[in-house]
C-alpha cells in the first residue's frame, strides 16, 4: 500500500505534490520519489526513506517552473525498500513514467513476456512491469496513452491505483483505479489526483471519487473524461462536495496524530452519535438499519468480519448484540474466514467492521459473504472507501481521519456505532424494555464528557509509563466487556513500542499465562465496578501472590483494588456495556508515552502502514 499524488493546471507542481505525500505518509513511508515534466523532459528524482529524505534529496535540482507532476510515498510490496524499488518508473524508452499503489498478481508472467520482446527491468517491481506493458501496447498499436492503459488493464489481474503520463503528451495524465482508492481534485483549470483528498483539500473542495474498473483522462485544456476500463464506455462522474478541512488533517498543536486522535476521542464519540440518537424521545435512527429491520429482524445470527483493532471492536459488539438484542454473534478475523468455506446462508447478516474501508482481507471476506447470500453491513470510517461501497447498507463512525498508524478514535467510535445499532434491534425486537433503552441512550449521551474525564489521567499514566518502560513483557487481563479491551490494550503497546503484551481473559491467566508472573511481570487488569469485578478481585490476589506488578484500571472511588495493587488509574463509573470507552483511554495513553519514552516513531511504527491493502 502506498500513497499516490499528481497535479497538472498552472501552479508550481513540486510543493503540492511534495505536502501532498507527506500528508499520506501513514498510507506508506519505506521510500518516496517525485517526477515532473520541466517543459522538456522528465525531471525525476527518488529515494529510500521517508517525504523527507526526498525533500533532501531533491533540493534545489527540481525545476520549480513544472506544473505537471507525480509523486508516490511508498510501503514496499514487490522489492525491497531501496532507492531502485521507489516509485515514480520510467518505462524503458523513458517516454512514460508511472506510479502506483497495489500488486500486480500476474507481473511474473508479464514480465516474461516482455523480456523475450527485449525490455529490460532495473527494479524488482510489479510496477515497471506495468508501465512497460502499457508502452508496449502502446507502441505496438500506435495508439493514445489513454487506450493504451486500458488495454494494458485488460491484461493485469491485481489491484491498482496509477497515475502515468508520457513526456511527448505533457498535457494530460491518465489514472485508473481497482480495489485501491483514487481521488480526483476539480479546480479552475487545474486537476489532482490523490489516494485521498487530504492532499488537495486547501485547494478545492470538489473531488470525483473513481470507482473500481474505472480510468480517468485529465486534460489541462479538456478536464476529466472517465470510462469504465472492461469496456471503455464514458461514465458520467458524481463530483462529491468534500466536508474535510485541512485542521481536520493536520496534527492541530499535538505532538504527534495519535495524541491528537486519544484527545479528539470525547468529540468523535459525539459526532458518531449526533442526530442518530434523541434520548428525550426514547428514538435511534439510522438509514443503514431503519432501511434494512427486516433482514435485521430476520437473522437466524450476526458474523462480525474484521482485523486488527476493528475486530476487537467486533468482540465488543458481540456482548453487546447478545445482552441487549438477544442475536446470537460470531466474531471472525477477515483473513481467516475468507479462506475458509464458511457455512453462510441468507439468513445470515454480515457486519463488516474497518476504520480504512479499504483493508484487503475484509474486503474479500465481504466479497465471500455476499457470494453466499448474506446480507453485508459496513462500519466504516472513511466516506467513499472500498468497503463502504462494496457492502448492501452500512453506518459511518464520522470519526474523521485518523491518520496515527495505531487505531484509537477508531476503536471507541466503532463501539458507539455497534452500540447504537445493538440498542435499535434490541427496542425493535422487544428484547429490552422502553425504560432500559432510554436509560441506555442517556448513559452514552454522558460518555463523551465522561472519556474526558478519564483523559484527565494524563499525567498520571506517564509516570506509570516512566516506571515500566523498560519492561520486556507486559500482560492485559480483563472480562466481559472488557475482555477485548484487554487484546486492545497489548496491541497498542506491541505495535508502537515494540514491547511484547499479551491480552487475555482474566480467569484463563491460571490456565498458562499465570506461570510467567514474577516480580518483573507488569499486569494491567481492568477491574471496573461493573462486570465480575469480585472474580477480576480473586484474580488480582492470585496475581500479587506471585509479586507481579499490578496496574489496576478501577471505578473512580475504589479502595478494595487499590489496596491491592501497586497503582490504580481510575475511569469514571458507567453502565457494563460503555465500560470499554472509558477502560481503553489509559491504555491508549500508556501505550503512546511508554512508546515517546523508548524513542519510538509514534505515528508511523515499523513495518505497518495504515491501510493494509494487500493480504
Ligand atoms: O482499516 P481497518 O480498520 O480495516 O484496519 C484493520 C487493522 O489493520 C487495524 O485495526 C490495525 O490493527 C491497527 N494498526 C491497530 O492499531
Amino acid at each position: 500500500m502506498c500513497g499516490i499524488v499528481g497535479y497538472i493546471g498552472h501552479r508550481e507542481a513540486y510543493p503540492i505534490i511534495l505536502k501532498g505525500l507527506k500528508r499520506l505518509e501513514y498510507r506508506g513511508y519505506d521510500s518516496a520519489g517525485i517526477a515532473l515534466f520541466d517543459g522538456n523532459d522528465i525531471k525525476l528524482s527518488k529515494t529510500k526513506g521517508k517525504v523527507a529524505d526526498l525533500e533532501e534529496k531533491v533540493g534545489k535540482e527540481i525545476p520549480t517552473s513544472a506544473t505537471l507532476g507525480i509523486g508516490h510515498t511508498r510501503w514496499a510490496t514487490h522489492g525491497v525498500p531501496n532507492d531502485v524499488n521507489s516509485h515514480p518508473h520510467y518505462s524503458n524508452s523513458g517516454n512514460l513514467v508511472i506510479i502506483h499503489n497495489g500488486i500486480i498478481e500476474n507481473y511474473e508472467s508479464l514480465k516474461k513476456e516482455l523480456i523475450k520482446r527485449g525490455y529490460v527491468f532495473k527494479s524488482d517491481t510489479d510496477t515497471e512491469v506495468l508501465v512497460n506493458l502499457i508502452e508496449d501496447v502502446k507502441k505496438n498499436e500506435n495508439i493514445k496513452l489513454g487506450k493504451a492503459v486500458q488495454i494494458a488493464l485488460n491484461q493485469v489481474i491485481g489491484a491498482y491505483a496509477i497515475a502515468v503520463f508520457d513526456k511527448n503528451k505533457p498535457n494530460e495524465i491518465v489514472v485508473a483505479r481497482l480495489g485501491s482508492p483514487l481521488a480526483i481534485g476539480i479546480g479552475d483549470d487545474e486537476f489532482f489526483i490523490a489516494s485521498d483528498a487530504s492532499p488537495f483539500i486547501e485547494y478545492t473542495k470538489n473531488a470525483i471519487y473513481l470507482e473500481d474498473e474505472e480510468m480517468a483522462v485529465i486534460r489541462r485544456d479538456k478536464g476529466v473524461k472517465v470510462r469504465k476500463i472492461k469496456d471503455d464506455s464514458l461514465v458520467d462522474p458524481y463530483v462529491q462536495e468534500l466536508q474535510l478541512n485541512l485542521e481536520q488533517i493536520e496534527k492541530g498543536g499535538y505532538d504527534h496524530f495519535m495524541l491528537k486522535e486519544i484527545f479528539e476521542q470525547p468529540s468523535a464519540i459525539r459526532d458518531t452519535f449526533r442526530g442518530r440518537m434523541l434520548p428525550n424521545e426514547g428514538i435511534i435512527k439510522m438509514s443503514g438499519i431503519e432501511d434494512n429491520m427486516k433482514t435485521f429482524l430476520n437473522a437466524n445470527r450476526i458474523i462480525v468480519i474484521a482485523c486488527g483493532t476493528s475486530w476487537h471492536a467486533g468482540l465488543v459488539s458481540e456482548y453487546i448484540f447478545e445482552d441487549l438484542a438477544r442475536i446470537p454473534v460470531e466474531v471472525e478475523y477477515a483473513s481467516e474466514f475468507r479462506y475458509r468455506n464458511p457455512v453462510i446462508t441468507d439468513k445470515d447478516v454480515v457486519i463488516a467492521i474497518s476504520q480504512s474501508g479499504e483493508t484487503a482481507d475484509t474486503l474479500a471476506a465481504i466479497k465471500l459473504a455476499k457470494s453466499r447470500g448474506a446480507f453485508v453491513f459496513g462500519v466504516c470510517n472513511v466516506v467513499g472507501s472500498s468497503i463502504a461501497r462494496e457492502t448492501d447498507a452500512g453506518a459511518y463512525t464520522h470519526a474523521g481521519p485518523e491518520i496515527g498508524v495505531a487505531s484509537t478514535k477508531a476503536f471507541t467510535t466503532q463501539i458507539t456505532v455497534l452500540t447504537l445499532i445493538a440498542l435499535r434491534l434490541a427496542r425493535a425486537k422487544g428484547t429490552i424494555s422502553s425504560s432500559e433503552f432510554r436509560h441506555h441512550m442517556i448513559e452514552l449521551e454522558l460518555i463523551p464528557e465522561k472519556v474526558k474525564k478519564a483523559l484527565e489521567s494524563d499525567a498520571y499514566v506517564k509516570t506509570i509509563a516512566d516506571i515500566y518502560k523498560n519492561s520486556k513483557n507486559f500482560l492485559y487481563l480483563g472480562r466481559g466487556y472488557n475482555f477485548p479491551v484487554a487484546l486492545e490494550g497489548a496491541l497498542k503497546l506491541k505495535e508502537i513500542s515494540y514491547i511484547h503484551a499479551e491480552g487475555y481473559p482474566a480467569a484463563e491467566m491460571k490456565h498458562g499465562p499465570i506461570a510467567l508472573i514474577d516480580e518483573n511481570m507488569p499486569i494491567v487488569v481492568i477491574a471496573t465496578k461493573k462486570g465480575h469485578y469480585e472474580k477480576v478481585v480473586s484474580n488480582i490476589q492470585e496475581i500479587k501472590s506471585r509479586k507481579g506488578k499490578i496496574i489496576g484500571i478501577v471505578t473512580e472511588g475504589d479502595e478494595q483494588v487499590r489496596a491491592l495493587a501497586d497503582h490504580v488509574i481510575e475511569v469514571p463509573e458507567t453502565i457494563e456495556s460503555l465500560t470499554p470507552l472509558l477502560t481503553t483511554i489509559p491504555l491508549q495513553l500508556l501505550s503512546y508515552h511508554i512508546a515517546l519514552m523508548l524513542e519510538k516513531n509514534v505515528d508511523q511504527p515499523r513495518n505497518l502502514a495504515k491501510a493494509v491493502t494487500v493480504e
